[in-house]
């Protein structure tokens, strides 16, 4: 979630910059960590890394727009070139496959696939079938994103997810998509976190298309979460053998004081970035607090369309950052009260692990229904520098070892969680911060493209050879 533009930059805690976390990076004996079936990968999303926006007859996306308007991102920065993995894919695999890691989280670009009129591009096709058949003979576990937020800007030129059409066409390109590619794609998701395409896109303007209105938000999402509902059935009935689901950003939210109001800010903080889009997914209806927050915003919803929604899922998708402490704005909203003294990121975000086991567990309560999980992004970013060809990556060691065992945790109380996505493999265009922040395991000079492997990616390697070699 890249929606914090005016994060402010704590200082490490003490403990956190003192060695010794690495030696200790492997989890504990009795962790469910071990279970060879814990599917343990990494993600990308194609604007981010693949470059190449101009070639094989790729059409402008959204992003290509956005970040070329001045301000829109930290200095000027765009995904014109990111990390050149359109020309660079087979060294990248080839690293990913020597890392030991066991699934692959990509994402399509819709631009490269298909033109205005439907008409499918060969040549981009071309490059998700190389790419799939090379992922699936080195046996890696393949997570297929449909809409990693490139939407065409032939559509967005129609008015985007604020144009009901747009949900038809996204049903055509997912039917292209999976007619193409069955075979070679373990997991399809429709849609990775609509909440960042229709809050920050049509909400507060953060990201692309950059418009700023709360009406567009809602209206946005239901078309996104309409998309999604119309590709599922297509999906089935094109690549029956694989997994279906979509991708949903989560946010913790807790009360600055025990207060009545403070308590209700921090429950509708959650309301508007979780049960937003969950209740729509698993109960068929958009929660109604999420309009006294937003009051008139409701959206135009036709006959069937919650039905369409809410079809089973096979997965859900999980995307974990960090947590919000919140308190009442005295009216019937809520404002973000940073908390002072704690640990945070690159991005400002502070590290909060228990706020992934807890909304894990909080959800299986609240939702009957709630299909089995995959954790398909948590990192962090960190100014990461390379050292006589090493990079000491030593907070993000101890951040994705405590978010691993609060999914241990989680999975302990119950919860049904079947993998977990590193964010990110490598570096990358991170949206409206351009290449400054740096959330992958394996470090980018983006002057010479040379990758170099974190200490955080040889621990996890590490750790994956331990558990092959004890199967
Ligand atoms: C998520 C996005 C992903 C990346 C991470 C840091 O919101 O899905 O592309 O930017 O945040």
């Amino acid at each position: 979630m890249a929606n914090d533009a005016s994060a402010v930059f704590d200082t490490l805690s003490p403990a956190v910059s003192r060695g010794s976390l690495a030696d200790s990076f492997t989890p504990p004996a009795d962790s469910t960590l071990w279970r060879k079936n814990f599917l343990l990968g990494a993600a990308t999303a194609s604007y981010q890394i693949e470059g190449a926006v101009n070639e094989d007859g790729r059409l402008p996306s959204i992003w290509d727009t956005f970040s070329a308007i001045p301000g829109k991102v930290l200095a000027g920065d765009t995904g014109a070139v990111a990390c050149d993995h359109y020309h660079r894919w087979e060294a990248d695999v080839e690293m990913l496959a020597s890392l030991g890691l066991e699934g692959y989280r990509l994402s399509i670009a819709w631009p490269r696939v298909m033109d205005a009129a439907g008409v499918p591009n060969r040549k981009g096709l071309d490059f998700y079938k190389r790419l799939l058949n090379r992922l699936k003979e080195k046996g890696i576990t393949t997570f297929v994103t449909l809409y990693h937020w490139d939407l065409p800007q032939h559509l967005e030129d129609r008015g985007g997810w604020l144009n009901r059409d747009t949900a038809y066409r996204f049903a055509d390109y997912a039917d292209l998509m999976s007619r193409e590619l069955a075979g070679t794609v373990d997991a399809w998701a429709t849609l990775n976190e609509p909440w960042c395409s229709a809050y920050l896109g049509y909400g507060n303007g953060h990201h692309a298309p950059g418009l700023a209105n709360d009406r567009f938000a809602t209206q946005a999402m239901h078309h996104l979460l309409l998309a999604h509902g119309l590709a599922m059935p297509v999906l089935r009935a094109n690549d029956p053998a694989s997994e279906k689901g979509i991708v949903a950003n989560i946010g913790r939210g807790t009360p600055n004081s025990d207060s009545a109001a403070d308590q209700r800010a921090a429950h509708l903080f959650e309301v508007q970035h979780n049960a937003w889009i969950l209740d729509p997914l698993l109960k068929g209806s958009y929660p109604q607090d999420l309009f006294e927050l937003w009051p008139g915003t409701e959206p135009l919803v036709l006959d069937g369309d919650m039905q369409t929604i809410s079809a089973r899922l096979d997965f859900l998708g999980i995307n974990y950052y960090f947590r919000t402490n919140v308190a009442s704005d005295g009216a019937h909203g809520f404002r973000d009260v940073p908390l002072e003294g704690v640990e945070r990121t690159q991005m400002g975000w502070e590290v909060y692990p228990d706020g992934l086991r807890d909304l894990l567990t909080g959800f299986k309560k609240t939702y009957h229904n709630l299909p089995p999980i995959y954790i398909t992004e948590n990192g962090m970013a960190s100014d990461d520098q390379v050292t006589d060809g090493h990079v000491e990556d030593t907070q993000r060691i101890s951040f994705l070892k405590r978010h691993l065992a609060a999914v241990d945790q989680a999975i302990k109380a119950g919860v049904d969680i079947r993998g977990y996505f590193l964010w990110s493999l490598m570096d990358n265009f991170e949206w409206a911060f351009g290449y400054e922040r740096r959330f992958g395991v394996v470090h980018v000079d983006y002057s010479t493209q040379k990758r170099t492997i974190k200490r955080s990616a040889e621990l996890v390697a590490k750790f994956l050879k331990e558990r092959k070699a004890r199967a």
